[in-house]
């Protein structure tokens, strides 16, 4: 072979190993293209210098070089390629599946009584109303006195009062209800007022199906001029049935409260027999909530507002019933504060 021959078959090989290399699939195929190509035949091209002419001898030594070269590139390339491929596999093929035990992260939500207590607050800043907290722990003037409970009326009876040891003995208490949040608002802002006060209440109370220490109402009060109880009657009615949907009535039953006049009794007819009676209800086809009633004068009075220039509303009840009734679970109200999560993750 002369020199031109020479390179030329160098260029074939070196091209019979990059397309070799290109279409292996694994290292052992290049080791036997690598003992094939660039230890057989290349060297045995290279065995043909010594025949060629001296002055080509340079040249053809260059080009063997150039193509022992390439093909030695191609290889290493495709086996670099072969390897990381192999390792993705093994690692694929060898991969721990550490979420087949698992159960995932639960994302909690709010508790059914906070997402009521939020509720009736949007429904009431629909209305235009603003939301005021006050004090869990209150004096006697504004849980009681102020509200036209004196000292010694019958009516404190009704609410069994957890005293705080702190100053005068039974002057300072855990409020019994959201109604001194009236007082509060009254003493700090002047008329026309239209508010909502949530808050937790507290009373002297064991834990059983129907009661508890601690609970949670909801205040109303409105004072402007001219307030009806016809407004009172619009307000809570429009309000029930943004709270519980079209499908329930409100009822109003004359009753008393020291700081209303006329007062009345708050309820709502019964969601689980729709009023045809059932246990829920005690047969009564109505369910109580709370009481209402037009701000009673003394109230007036007691703040330094004048009861001929001011009227108005009130309006306090339990909100930990609502979430119940509004499911129509007819349970024990217990279950919202055992904390079992079975129960609280299906509202
Ligand atoms: N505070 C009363 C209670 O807990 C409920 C109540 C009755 C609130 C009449 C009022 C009202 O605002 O006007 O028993």
């Amino acid at each position: 072979m002369n020199a031109d021959e020479l390179i030329e078959r160098a260029a074939e090989m070196a091209e019979l190993a990059e397309s070799g290399a290109n279409r292996a699939t694994s290292v052992a195929q290049l080791g036997e293209i690598e003992r094939d190509v660039v230890r057989g035949s290349l060297s045995d091209i290279k065995k043909h210098i010594k025949d060629v002419d001296g002055s080509d001898k340079a040249r053809v030594g260059q080009a063997l070089s150039a193509a022992e070269a390439r093909a030695k590139a191609a290889l290493e390339v495709r086996r670099i390629d072969l390897e990381s491929e192999a390792r993705a596999a093994t690692v694929e093929a060898e991969r721990l599946d550490l979420t087949a035990l698992g159960t995932g992260y639960g994302v909690g939500h709010l508790h059914p009584v906070t997402q009521v207590w939020r509720e009736l607050e949007d429904i009431f800043c629909g209305l235009g109303y603003e939301v005021f907290y006050g004090p869990e722990a209150e004096d006697d003037w504004h849980n009681f006195e102020a509200l036209n409970f004196p000292p010694g009326h019958p009516a404190r009876a009704m609410q069994d009062t957890l005293y705080l040891e702190l100053g005068d003995a039974e002057q300072v208490l855990l409020r019994t209800h959201t109604s001194p949040c009236q007082i509060r608002l009254l003493e700090t802002q002047a008329p026309p007022i239209y508010a909502v006060m949530p808050g937790r209440t507290f009373r002297r109370d064991t834990m059983d199906a129907r009661h508890s220490p601690v609970f949670h109402q909801i205040e109303a009060l409105v004072v402007d001029r001219d307030i009806t109880m016809g407004d009172l009657m619009g307000t809570i009615d429009v309000f029930f049935r943004a709270l519980f949907g079209d499908s329930i009535d409100a009822r109003f039953l004359p009753s008393y409260f020291p700081f209303t006049e006329p007062s009345a009794e708050l309820g709502v007819s019964c969601p689980f027999c729709d009023r045809s009676g059932c246990r829920t209800c005690s047969n009564t086809g109505w369910i109580e909530l709370g009481g209402c009633g037009m701000v009673d004068p003394n109230v007036f009075t007691a703040v330094d507002l004048d009861p001929e220039e001011w009227s108005g509303f009130a309006f306090g009840f339990g909100i930990d019933r609502i979430p119940l009734l509004r499911n129509e679970i007819d349970t024990l109200h217990t279950l919202l504060w055992d904390n079992d999560v079975r129960f609280l993750s299906q509202f």
